[in-house]
């Protein structure tokens, strides 16, 4: 009879066996929804910010730049012009639906690769389909000499900056 104990768990033996596999399932089953509801709640109590760069840019040294010159600012979008009456500064998104335009020295004009708008150095429409000519964008100088742009402000055209 010992011996048939051995080789045969008693019924007893296999039904605590079974508690415990179950005990064992519904535990690591709670553990895992736990851990679901835990990171859940993780990412809803983050804050779901957007990071997005400034709208500041500096776009170098004021005496870098020559008279009559243009320069595009690829990164920041911007175009720096000197003209003998002063600098300013144009957004580079075109007006229409928003491509970066270029700069071509030859013509004299920036361009939109997109559907051919073209606006002068001050940023004027001449041609295309661009509702609105080219923003001049808030500059000023920093105390280091550089010029600094919030390309969130826009200015009346001509009004340059006097150094
Ligand atoms: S986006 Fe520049 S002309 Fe259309």
């Amino acid at each position: 009879m010992a011996e048939e104990n051995k080789t045969n768990p008693s019924e007893t033996e296999r039904e605590i066996s079974r508690r415990s596999f179950f005990t064992k399932v519904g535990l690591g089953s709670l553990g895992i929804a736990s851990a679901g509801t835990l990171a859940f709640a993780y990412q809803f109590l983050s804050p779901n910010v957007l990071y997005e760069a400034s709208p500041i840019v500096n776009v170098g040294n004021a005496e870098s730049y020559e008279v009559n010159s243009v320069t595009l600012h690829v990164k920041s979008a911007v175009y720096t012009v000197r003209l003998p009456e002063g600098f300013f500064s144009l957004s580079a998104i075109c007006t229409h639906l928003g491509c970066m335009t270029a700069w071509k020295p030859d013509l004299g004009i920036i361009a939109c690769p997109c559907h051919g708008s073209h606006f002068s150095r001050e940023g004027k429409k001449l041609a295309g389909p661009a509702p609105k000519p080219l923003p001049w964008l808030k500059t000023w100088l920093s105390d280091d000499g550089d010029l600094m742009v919030d390309r969130s402000t826009t200015i009346h055209p001509l009004q340059f900056l006097r150094i």
